[in-house]
């Protein structure tokens, strides 16, 4: 396949884009495989522009692996929070803590990549091709993206038979000496110009070798199966502050989701509180919900069972729910 000239202009044009109009992004400054490690796990499910304040601060607050590994899963969770999918900061933690016990470096091969907590096949190519210069193609949804107009590929991308065609596509492309570049060129592409609903072809390096160009369907790809819509849900929470404190509950360490973070009182944990008139509204938009929360106060002498008073000035440094944080925030500026 490597004299297929297709495949070599494709390549060769795609780098040269990239060296041009690559992003100045903190994690294709350093070879330090924690740094781009890091960076892997907070882009898992988390656009770039948002990532970019959190990983500074991550990495201010955690600057090594060791650092990390020896930090409480609180403080890790609290400079997360905001970011979503809590699952990927604990994950994180404990593969921190396991290399840490086992000498401390970042493993240097796919496989050892790979086997870590919070790695999956997409994350194990991201990190072994960026920090190890390693072949390995990374799809992720942007690049599947970019793939399936490339060969106008007409299955729904979820299904098997077009994973495996667009896999066989991405490991014939990908260069051999620079597949990090090559990777992060292809997620660039996606981002900033193989754009999902209006694809900004005139601008495209690849444009010339595009199939789905060619036919006129890059706008109509890549295929999907249907979805259903999100489930829109109302939920209130009860802001009762005292003293320059506000009431909060940790949620259970065996909670399903949000383990461990600290949330705000529902109406129906505090029976018999009468409720003011709603303070502020706003939407929180999770995986397949879409929530409309109501804002409301109350007033209470003693915490009810389960729930403790916060210093409002020690919120910064623990891990709140974003809902309750939201709600924090509508509240004080409605
Ligand atoms: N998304 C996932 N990894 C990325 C990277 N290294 N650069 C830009 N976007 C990404």
């Amino acid at each position: 396949m490597d004299s297929d000239p297709r495949i070599k202009a494709l390549r060769a044009r795609l780098l040269a884009w990239y060296t041009r109009r690559r992003r100045d992004l903190p994690w294709r400054a350093t070879r330090d495989p924690y740094r781009i490690w890091v960076s892997e796990i907070m882009l898992q499910q988390t656009r770039v522009e948002t990532v970019l304040p959190y990983y500074h601060r991550f990495l201010r607050r955690f600057p090594t692996l060791a650092a990390l590994a020896a930090a409480p899963e609180s403080d890790v969770l609290a400079a997360w929070s905001g970011l979503g999918y809590y699952r990927r900061a604990r994950a994180l933690h404990r593969a921190a803590r396991l290399l840490h016990a086992a000498g401390g470096s970042f493993p240097s091969g796919y496989d050892a990549i790979r086997a870590l907590p919070g790695i999956g096949p997409y994350t194990a190519a991201a990190i072994a091709s960026i920090a190890f210069d390693l072949p390995y193609p990374a799809l992720d949804g942007n690049v599947l993206r970019v793939l399936a107009r490339l060969e106008n590929e007409a299955a729904p991308i979820a299904s098997t038979a077009a994973r495996r065609r667009l896999e066989a596509v991405a490991r014939a492309l990908l260069h051999p000496r620079r597949p990090g570049d090559f990777n992060q060129a292809l997620m660039e592409l996606g981002a900033t110009v193989c754009l999902p609903r209006a694809p900004l072809c005139p601008a495209c390096p690849l444009r010339a070798g595009c199939r789905a160009h060619a036919s006129g369907a890059a706008s109509a790809l890549p295929v999907r199966r249907p979805q259903p819509p999100p489930e829109s849900v109302e939920a209130v929470l009860v802001l009762v502050r005292r003293n320059g404190r506000v009431l909060l509950r940790q949620r259970p360490a065996a909670a399903r989701q949000l383990a461990g973070f600290w949330e705000l009182p529902r109406p129906e944990d505090l029976p018999g509180a009468s409720l003011s008139p709603p303070l502020a509204a706003f939407h929180h938009a999770i995986t397949r919900r879409r929530y409309r929360v109501t804002v409301v106060a109350a007033q209470l002498r003693r915490a009810p069972r389960g729930f403790r008073w916060f210093p409002i000035a020690q919120l910064p440094g623990i891990p709140l729910t974003t809902t309750a944080r939201k709600a924090l925030a509508a509240a004080s500026h409605p």
